[in-house]
C-alpha cells in the first residue's frame, strides 16, 4: 500500500498541527546530535573482527560539552519497508504521503502565467523555478532562528535553495533536434534555436524560494522578497588566491575577477553562516573544439577533462552536446571569448539567500575540479571544515580548513574563512589509516617552481597537485557530509563519503582496487566512514573503515554486487546500488539516495534508503521511497524537527522526450508522465507522515 503524490494545491490538510509538541509526535528532544558522538563511542566498543582496531584507539575518552551518559541509539527506523517496483510515481511506505513542493517552470514571483512549454524564452525562464533540480537546502527565516524552542518546532517558513544540474534539450522543448543517437534512421540533427540554448542558460543554477507550510503541505511563496534565480548569465565576484590569475583572464574580464554564471550545479552544502555552496560537476561538457587550441599550455591543460567536446557537429552528436557555442563565443575553444573559460567553472560558489542583491562569490580556495558537494562544519575551535568531492572515476576526496574562525552571531565576520585556509586531499592508507595531504604552495616541496607557478595553479589544476602528493583514487566521490550539531555547528569527528560506482577499477595495475575501494567492476558503489584524529574536523590523520558495501545482500560472495568486506556481511533488508546523496535525522539516522541503482537492481527505480549510523554489520536498510520511472533521486534532506523528508527528483523519463513522437519518430517515446500526468518535470517532493509525526518511525 502505497501513497501517491498530488499537487500541492489538491492536497487536503493532514490534520497535523505544525506546532504540535514534538513529545506528542514520540519525539524525543534528547535525540540530538550533540549527544550523537556518544553514541559512536559505544558503537566502537561494540564492533569486532571488522578491522577497527586504529578507528577505536583513536577516539578520545569524552569529548568537550557532549553528556558523557547519554548513550541512546539514534530513533528506531519502524516504519515498513516498502518494495522494489518501476512505477511512475513517488512510492513511500504506508501512513505516509508525498506532494510535490514546486516543479520546473514553477513560477517564482507574482502576476505569472501558468508554464507553457510551447512558449518558452530566457526573461521568461529567468523568473521561473529551474530544470533538473538537484541538491535541496533549507534556510531558517528570520536567519539562524533556533531549531527548536521550548520542544516546539517554531517555524512555518524556510529559504529553500536547489540546485538544477543541467539542461537536455529533448527533456524541455517539444521541437528540439533528436540526436541520431537515438535512432540512426532520422535525419542528421540541426543545431538548437538561439531561444532553446539562451533559455537553457536560465534554466539551469540556483532557485532561492520561499517556502511555507499551508495546511499541512509545504508550499513556495511567490511574493516573498527572498525569491531569486541565478544562472547561466549571472555574474559573480571571484575570491581567493586565484583571483585575477592570468588563466581566468578573458577578453570580457581581462582582470579575471567577475564572472558570467554558473552551471552544472550539482549538490554542495551549507555555511555556520547561512550561505549556500554549489558546486560546478560537470561544466567541462559544455565547451565544444578543444582540438582547435593552438596554445600548447592551454591545449594540455584542457585535455584531461574527459566531457570537453571537439569537434562535434549535431550530425553526429548525442543528448548531451548542447551546442551553446554556437550563440555564445565563450563556450567555444577555438574563439579567443572562450579559450580560458574553462579555467572559470570547476568552483565551489558561495549565494547569501538573505540577500537576494549580492552577488555571489567563486570561492578559488576550495580548487577546480568536478565538485559534487561542499559540507561545511566547524571544529571545536570554531575553525570552518568544508568537506568536497571531485566526483569522476579514480578522483580524490577533499577537504578544506579556514585559518580563522567562526563566529556564527556576527555573518559579516566570517567572509574571508572560505579564502583563507588550506586544501588537503585524503590518502587512504590500507591499514585503516589516512592523511590530509595539503594543497599548499609555499609549504609543499613537491608543489614547488617547475611543477606550478603559485597557489592559484596549484588551485585550479588541483587534480593534478592531488595526484603529486599521492592522493587515493576513489570511485566516484559523490557527497561527503559530516554529522554536526544543530546549533553550534560542531562535528562528530565523524564524516561519511559517499563513493557512487567505478566500472573501470579493474584486477590489477594502476586502477586496482585499494582500500576504501575494494571491488572490481564495482557497479554498486559504497560508503566510507572517517574518524578523524580525535574527533577533531580540522585534524590532519584520521581513520576509516567501510561503513557499507552498496549492491544485493543476497549476491555470492566475489561477485561485484555482493555486501561482504573481508568475509562479514556490511548490511541486510533491502538491495540498492549507485549511493549518491545521504542526509542525517536529528538522532543519526542516515537517509542515501541513489542515481543508477537500476544497474545493480533492475527491478526497481532509484529510490532512498535509510540506515542508523551507529550499529554494527550487518547494518539494517530499509527502502523508504522509490521514485518515478527513468529519475535519479537528489536532495535528500530531513527538516529540522525530523516531520519531513525532502528530495530532488531529476530527470524522471530521462531516456525518452518531453512529447511522445514515435509516430513520426520511432524511437523518440515519452517515458515517465510524472508528476503531471502529461509531461515529465523534475520536481521537489516533501513527504510527511500522515499522524504528522517523525519520519522513519
Ligand atoms: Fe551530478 Fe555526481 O552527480
Ligand atoms: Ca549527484
Amino acid at each position: 500500500m502505497t501513497s501517491h503524490d498530488t499537487p500541492t494545491s489538491a492536497q487536503p490538510n493532514d490534520g497535523a498541527d505544525d506546532f504540535e509538541t514534538l513529545a506528542a509526535r514520540g519525539i524525543d528532544e534528547s535525540q540530538t546530535f550533540a549527544r550523537i558522538s556518544e553514541r559512536y563511542l559505544a558503537r566502537r566498543s561494540l564492533l569486532k573482527g571488522v578491522a577497527l582496531a586504529g578507528a577505536a584507539a583513536a577516539v578520545p575518552a569524552t569529548l568537550g560539552g557532549f553528556a558523557r551518559e547519554s548513550q541512546a541509539a539514534p530513533a528506531a527506523l519502524t516504519f515498513t519497508a516498502i518494495g522494489e517496483t518501476k512505477a511512475d510515481t513517488i512510492t513511500v511506505p504506508p501512513g505516509y504521503r508525498s506532494q510535490v513542493v514546486i516543479q520546473w517552470g514553477d513560477p517564482l514571483f507574482p502576476g505569472m502565467a501558468p508554464f507553457d512549454v510551447n512558449n518558452q524564452s530566457a526573461a521568461d525562464q529567468a523568473r521561473r523555478f529551474g530544470f533538473n533540480n538537484d541538491m535541496v537546502a533549507l534556510f531558517s527565516l528570520p536567519y539562524n532562528a533556533p531549531a527548536r524552542i521550548g520542544g516546539r518546532f517554531p517555524h512555518t517558513a524556510y529559504l529553500m535553495a536547489v540546485n538544477h544540474e543541467y539542461a537536455t534539450g529533448v527533456g524541455e522543448f517539444p521541437d528540439y533536434p533528436i540526436p541520431v543517437s537515438r535512432d540512426a534512421t532520422l535525419a542528421p540533427r540541426t543545431l538548437p534555436t538561439r531561444n532553446q540554448v539562451e533559455t537553457q542558460m536560465e534554466a539551469v543554477g540556483v532557485s532561492i524560494v520561499e517556502i511555507n507550510i499551508v495546511n499541512g503541505n509545504w508550499v513556495p511563496n511567490v511574493n516573498s522578497p527572498y525569491n531569486r534565480r541565478v544562472t547561466a548569465t549571472t555574474l559573480m565576484d571571484v575570491t581567493g588566491p586565484a583571483r585575477g590569475d592570468t588563466l581566468l583572464q578573458t577578453p570580457a574580464d581581462p582582470t579575471g575577477t567577475v564572472i558570467k554564471g554558473t552551471f552544472a550545479n550539482c549538490a554542495g552544502g551549507l555555511t555556520p553562516w547561512g550561505t549556500y555552496l554549489t558546486c560546478e560537476e560537470n561544466w567541462d561538457g559544455q565547451f565544444n573544439n578543444r582540438n582547435a587550441v593552438t596554445d600548447p599550455t592551454l591545449r594540455t591543460l584542457h585535455a584531461q577533462w574527459s566531457s570537453m567536446n571537439n569537434a562535434v557537429t549535431p550530425a553526429a552528436s548525442s543528448d548531451f552536446t548542447l551546442f551553446w557555442e554556437a550563440y555564445d563565443a565563450r563556450f567555444d575553444l577555438s574563439k579567443p571569448e572562450g579559450v580560458k573559460e574553462p579555467f572559470r567553472f570547476g568552483w565551489v560558489v558561495e549565494i547569501d539567500p538573505y540577500n537576494p542583491g549580492a552577488r555571489p562569490k567563486k570561492r578559488t580556495a576550495l580548487g577546480r575540479f568536478k565538485h559534487e558537494a561542499a559540507q561545511g562544519v566547524l571544529n571545536a575551535g570554531d575553525r570552518l571544515v568544508v568537506y568536497t568531492g571531485d566526483d569522476e572515476r579514480f578522483q580524490y576526496a577533499y577537504k578544506y580548513i579556514s585559518n580563522g574562525r567562526c563566529n556564527i552571531a556576527d555573518r559579516a565576520s566570517n567572509d574571508k574563512l572560505l579564502d583563507e585556509g588550506v586544501l588537503y586531499v585524503a590518502r587512504f592508507n590500507d591499514d585503516g589509516s589516512g592523511n590530509w595531504l595539503p594543497l599548499d604552495f609555499a609549504t609543499v616541496n613537491a608543489l614547488s617552481p617547475g611543477r606550478f607557478r603559485n597557489q592559484a595553479d596549484v588551485l585550479i589544476r588541483a587534480r593534478e597537485a592531488a595526484a603529486v602528493l599521492g592522493a587515493t583514487p576513489m570511485d566516484r566521490p559523490e557527497d561527503i557530509e559530516a554529522p554536526r550539531d544543530a546549533t553550534t555547528w560542531r562535528g562528530t569527528g565523524k564524516v561519511y563519503v559517499v563513493l557512487t560506482n567505478n566500472s573501470n577499477r579493474t584486477a590489477t595495475g594502476t586502477n586496482a582496487p585499494n582500500g576504501p575501494n575494494p571491488r572490481v567492476n564495482n557497479i554498486s558503489g559504497q560508503i566510507v566512514e572517517i574518524t578523524e584524529a580525535g574527533n577533531d574536523m580540522a585534524a590532519t590523520s584520521f581513520t576509516w573503515t567501510i561503513f557499507l558495501l552498496a549492491g544485493d545482500p543476497a549476491a555470492a560472495a566475489g561477485t561485484n554486487t555482493s555486501v561482504l568486506w573481508r568475509g562479514v556481511p556490511t548490511f541486510r533488508g533491502d538491495r540498492f546500488g549507485s549511493p549518491d546523496n545521504i542526509a542525517f535525522d536529528s538522532t543519526g539516522n542516515l537517509f542515501i539516495a541513489t542515481d543508477g541503482s537500476p544497474a545493480t537492481v533492475p527491478t526497481c527505480n532509484d529510490q532512498v534508503l535509510v540506515t542508523p549510523t551507529t550499529g554494527s554489520f550487518p547494518r539494517e536498510v530499509k527502502r523508504f521511497l522509490v521514485g518515478p520511472f527513468g529519475c535519479e533521486i537528489c536532495g535528500p534532506l530531513v527538516s529540522p524537527d525530523d516531520s519531513t523528508f525532502f528530495c530532488a527528483v531529476q530527470h524522471p523519463g530521462e531516456d525518452g522526450a518531453i512529447v511522445d513522437r514515435s509516430a513520426t519518430n520511432p524511437a523518440v517515446r515519452r517515458q515517465s508522465l510524472w508528476p503531471t500526468g502529461s509531461i515529465p518535470r523534475p520536481a521537489i517532493v516533501a513527504v510527511r507522515r500522515q499522524d504528522g509525526g517523525r519520519i522513519g518511525s
